[in-house]
């Protein structure tokens, strides 16, 4: 694991961004794992700039996304296909048939969720995964207690993530209890992870995420068991981490630095 600690939320997206559009660039037809939430709409902007500037080509790039609502349709304002559409999708040139996230109205939830695990592996697996991180600790809805190897799978949200996100809902009570999610093991066979935390209100569970014990009751900590996962946040993110000197010394004085491109 590596940590990069930017001076602040833009510089640190920027990085991010930059990562990104960088694997994209060196493997055109890149499987590549999708995150939403406020953090992710800044880096979907970014992503969309460049693709306007004409430095990134999306036309070849296969996405699969986290999670999604259960109960919620594709079009519906509060789905995360509707969002994947609105801050990213639409604006770059993917070919919409590339792009998959869970369906929140399967019938049949189980089968649903075993069809996107056959779908990733049918793929090729996911090349590079971005990842933010929730209040509760969770990666996806890897709510607490989800299982360090779990699958994708339905979830019941904690009220620690219905409190996160149900501002983003009107009226906030509508905010779906359930999600599909891809597991913690899932997320894990990634041959890559890039997670991006900003903002002082993601300290403290993001201290215990990358210097705390590995356990089912914060799913980011699993994190700590792939082999190729740099973790980039701004300094506000950063305040509880007790080895953020080190992990400042070796970005800055590491003449060999390079993150896993
Ligand atoms: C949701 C998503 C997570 C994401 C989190 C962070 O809960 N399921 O994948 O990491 O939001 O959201 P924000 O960036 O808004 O803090």
């Amino acid at each position: 694991m590596e940590v990069i600690i930017r001076p602040n939320t833009e510089v640190a997206t920027e990085l991010a961004s930059q990562l990104i559009a960088e694997k994209i660039s060196q493997k055109p037809f890149l499987c590549l794992g999708l995150a939403t939430g406020r953090t992710m709409e800044k880096v979907y902007n970014k992503l969309v700039n460049l693709h306007k500037s004409g430095a990134l080509d999306f036309s070849l790039v296969r996405t699969y996304n986290l999670d999604e609502y259960i109960g919620l349709s594709p079009d519906d304002p509060n789905s995360y296909r509707h969002y994947m559409n609105e801050h990213l999708f639409n604006k770059i040139n993917i070919d919409l048939r590339n792009t998959h996230l869970p369906m929140g109205m399967a019938d049949n939830l189980e089968d649903e969720c075993h069809l996107y695990e056959e779908s990733i592996k049918n793929n090729g697996g996911i090349d590079l995964q971005l990842l933010g991180i929730g209040r509760s600790g969770h990666i996806g809805f890897n709510e607490p207690l989800s299982a360090l190897q779990s699958r994708t799978r339905d979830k019941a949200l904690t009220p620690v993530t219905v409190a996160q996100n149900s501002p983003m809902f009107d009226p906030p009570e509508s905010m779906p209890k359930r999600a599909i999610t891809m597991g913690v093991g899932t997320i894990l066979e990634a041959d890559q992870i890039i997670m991006l935390v900003t903002g002082k209100e993601k300290a403290g569970i993001l201290a215990k995420a990358i210097e705390g014990p590995i356990s089912s009751m914060i799913s980011a900590t699993a994190l700590q068991l792939h082999p190729k996962c740099t973790i980039i946040i701004d300094e506000d993110a950063a305040a509880d981490l007790q080895c953020c000197d080190y992990y400042k010394w070796i970005f800055d004085n590491e003449p060999k630095w390079e993150p896993y491109r």
